[in-house]
């Protein structure tokens, strides 16, 4: 399917209602009987379960008669592994190995959420959870899940995707079922208020490459088109606000509706080379997923401008732009804009910061073989030999 031409032959999925506004968490227990599930397996990203308000939701939770809650505390130190899965879901488990849960709550950032989603699904899935990695199919439908996202970038909240690593195979696999979209967003702004702007960084960025690599993957369709312009005005002009007013609740909430947005836009498109570099580094040198995407992100829009790709669409929608210059200075403007916006937010101009240097980058170099399916995502040629000469050109 290849529609980012505006051909009128495309599908779209949007399969997770979503809650907007402050304090929304605070009615976790009206949704749960609206969608009259009444035994919540809750995860909570332990770097905010001790904040006050995580505390006022979750209690709100846990007084509500008719309620039986399960909490853990999310406390991994790395991103998610199969094995974690396989220690933690036994918490949810009764003697015959039924669950105890009828649904799972995530309360985090990105991993909680994607740790939420893969409980919802082994623990009505048998042995161990690495047999379901990839995009397995015939298994026993996941419990549903409510996202409540806390940082605001993965747009986990709202795909069906959740990112798991083979601790053996040194790999990001996965357990992605099409069945494990979260049945329920509530987008919180009072949650991501409190990330520190690394996080914020992190995560917004990882929206931003959602956003343009959404829009311009090959595989987009004029639906998928629509969120991702509207999530990188949300997500652009708002990353560039946070960093000066981190407690602004309306920046803040549009940064989060952004995310959402790209990610709605993601799982209805394609992701592409930024998004696919990240993964290499982020399992063999340790970097968030967001910042592994974002140090390649700007190079892209660079190679993709100067190759003849239009993103004066989206120049556009930068505020304070002059919308009357010429397509050609546009893009040139457009390119030099992320580049700008990732030096304000101090995302790293080199690999060497991660630990990657002349000795050890033939691991990265080594795992750009198999990324040839992701860069044909991108609207122009972008090889083999590109990547590794663009990851060899950062490295020192
Ligand atoms: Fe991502």
């Amino acid at each position: 399917m290849q529609n980012s031409k505006g051909s009128m032959d495309f599908d779209f999925n949007l399969k997770t209602n979503a809650k907007f506004g402050a304090k929304k968490a605070l009615r976790l227990a009206q949704y749960l009987k609206e969608l009259s599930l009444t035994r919540p397996g809750v995860i909570v990203d332990g770097g905010i379960a001790g904040l006050e308000y995580t505390k006022n939701v979750l209690a709100a939770l846990e007084k509500e008669p008719g309620l039986t809650v399960k909490i853990w505390i999310y406390d991994l130190r790395h991103e998610p592994d199969y094995d974690s899965l396989d220690r933690i879901k036994t918490m949810f488990l009764d003697a015959s190995d039924r669950p105890v849960t009828d649904c799972f709550i995530g309360i985090g950032g990105g991993s909680v959420l994607d740790f939420a989603k893969g409980l919802a699904t082994v623990v009505v899935n048998p042995g161990k959870a690495v047999q379901y990695k990839g995009f397995p199919t015939g298994i026993v439908p996941s419990l549903p899940t409510i996202a409540l996202p806390t940082t605001a970038g993965t747009g986990s909240e709202v795909t069906y995707n959740a990112v798991f690593t083979d601790n053996d195979a040194v790999k990001k696999l996965g357990i992605n079922t099409r069945n494990n979209y979260p049945t329920l967003a509530v987008l919180d702004p009072l949650f991501t208020v409190n990330s520190p702007m690394s996080v914020t960084v992190s995560s917004g960025m990882d929206a931003l490459v959602h956003t343009l690599e959404s829009y311009m993957a090959v595989q987009s369709n004029p639906m998928s088109r629509i969120f991702a312009r509207e999530a990188f005005s949300m997500v652009f002009n708002n990353l560039y606000l946070v960093k000066d007013n981190p407690g602004d609740v309306e920046v803040r909430a549009k940064i989060q509706y952004g995310a959402y947005l790209a990610g709605i836009s993601l799982i209805n498109s394609g992701s592409g080379i930024a998004g696919a570099l990240s993964y290499p580094l982020g399992v063999h040198f340790k970097v968030p997923h967001g910042i592994a995407g974002a140090v390649f992100i700007a190079h892209v829009i660079k190679h993709n401008v100067k190759t003849g790709y239009d993103y004066s669409e989206l120049y556009d929608l930068i505020d304070g732009v002059d919308r009357t210059l010429p397509k050609k200075v546009k893009n040139e403007q457009f390119s030099e804009k992320i580049f700008a916006l990732c030096k304000r937010l101090e995302v790293p101009e080199k690999l060497g910061g991660f630990g990657v240097n002349s000795g050890n980058v033939h691991l990265f170099l080594h795992e750009i073989d198999s990324l040839e399916r992701a860069f044909a995502q991108n609207p122009v040629p972008f090889t083999v030999e590109d990547g590794k000469r663009l990851v060899m050109s950062m490295t020192p």
